[in-house]
């Protein structure tokens, strides 16, 4: 991460009402994660602990620690996928991608595609009726 970048990051927020808040949205938003490599940065800059810092990105699911994967799949967990199996689903999938850094799943909770469960997005593109078999031809077996 480009410390003069984040920097000017912390400068143009400096003044904002619970200004950690604007910043770590304003770090995690330019570099998709927040390292942290650069927490002392922002604690001795809003001479706060670094403790604080932690808890705070610790606390939101929103703020990541490490860089994007390069596939991202997010996988529903709500009632109507629950009933169709995404939790087994869930299980076979992290056992699928266990050893694959450029990948990782999320759990997300309905995607509007409840009478397709269970449903999922991989890399932005949506799916229904999803099985393990769609998942492996989708990110070992197609061209992207
Ligand atoms: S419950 Fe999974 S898409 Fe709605």
């Amino acid at each position: 991460m480009d410390q003069k970048k984040i920097k000017d990051i912390i400068e143009d927020n400096r003044e904002k009402e619970g200004s950690l808040l604007p910043i770590l949205h304003a770090i995690n938003s330019s570099y998709g994660y927040i390292d942290k490599s650069i927490i002392p940065i922002i604690a001795h800059s809003l001479n706060i602990t670094e403790a604080e810092v932690s808890g705070v990105l610790s606390f939101y699911h929103d703020f990541k620690t490490k860089p994007p994967s390069k596939n991202i799949i997010k996988l529903c967990m709500a009632e109507a996928c629950q009933s169709m199996g995404c939790n087994d689903l869930y299980l076979k999938i992290s056992n699928l991608i266990n050893n694959d850094n450029n990948t990782s799943i999320e759990k997300v909770y309905c995607l509007g595609n409840c009478s397709l469960s269970p449903a999922a997005i991989i890399n932005n593109k949506y799916f229904g009726r999803l099985t393990l078999d769609k998942v492996t031809e989708f990110l070992y077996n197609e061209d992207k």
